[in-house]
């Protein structure tokens, strides 16, 4: 599930196809067709859902349509990559503790909107990105991986971004594993 520059869901797909990581993408579901992910998905051949939240009343009928489309695959992760909605128990019950979401902060350091923004301005020296597992509290399930990200002094919001990308990038496969381990010991 994706709506933006989608560069987590090109690496998780780079991963798959290197067997980096043992596993096939089968869809994407985005709420942006302007996104960047809907256009990684396209070109590669990715089956694509384009469900744009603007369309439903309750961000409960968007999680009913989700799992509607999801239902037609045998799923054992949903990966949030920079899905940027809400979800409700409604999607959460169904996926219990299958659903991971990629927070560019060490949780539960700056939860919530642009929390690179909040590390910024709070002036810590070091935060990072964390994978966790989906529950109804935003940013709050059990952390899966983390990794740490130095802040330096000419620092602004684009340049630790990208640092901070870079690092979900690389932790990705580490942390499907370990989410994919949890799954298998039930
Ligand atoms: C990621 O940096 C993640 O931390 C946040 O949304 C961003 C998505 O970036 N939840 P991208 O679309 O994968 O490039």
């Amino acid at each position: 599930m994706a709506s933006g520059k989608g560069s987590n869901f090109a690496t998780l797909l780079k991963c798959t196809e290197k067997n980096i990581i043992n596993a096939k993408v089968c869809a994407l579901i985005t709420n942006n067709s302007d996104s960047g992910a809907f256009k990684i998905a396209k070109d590669n051949q990715i089956r694509t859902y384009l469900l744009n939240h603007k369309n439903y009343n309750t961000r409960e009928e968007l999680d009913y349509k989700i799992i509607e489309n999801l239902s037609k695959y045998s799923l054992d992760l949903i990966l949030m990559a920079g899905w940027m909605r809400i979800v409700t128990n409604i999607l959460i019950d169904k996926y219990k503790n299958r659903i991971i979401n990629i927070h560019p902060s060490l949780l539960p350091s700056f939860k919530g909107f642009d929390a690179i923004q909040q590390a910024l301005d709070a002036k810590v020296k070091i935060t990072g990105c964390t994978y966790h597992i989906v529950v109804p509290d935003v940013d709050s399930g059990k952390i899966l991986a983390q990794a740490a990200v130095p802040i330096n002094s000419i620092d602004n919001h684009h340049s630790l971004k990208e640092r901070i990308q870079a690092a979900e990038h690389k932790l990705l496969p580490y942390a499907i594993s370990i989410a994919g381990n949890a799954i298998r010991e039930g």
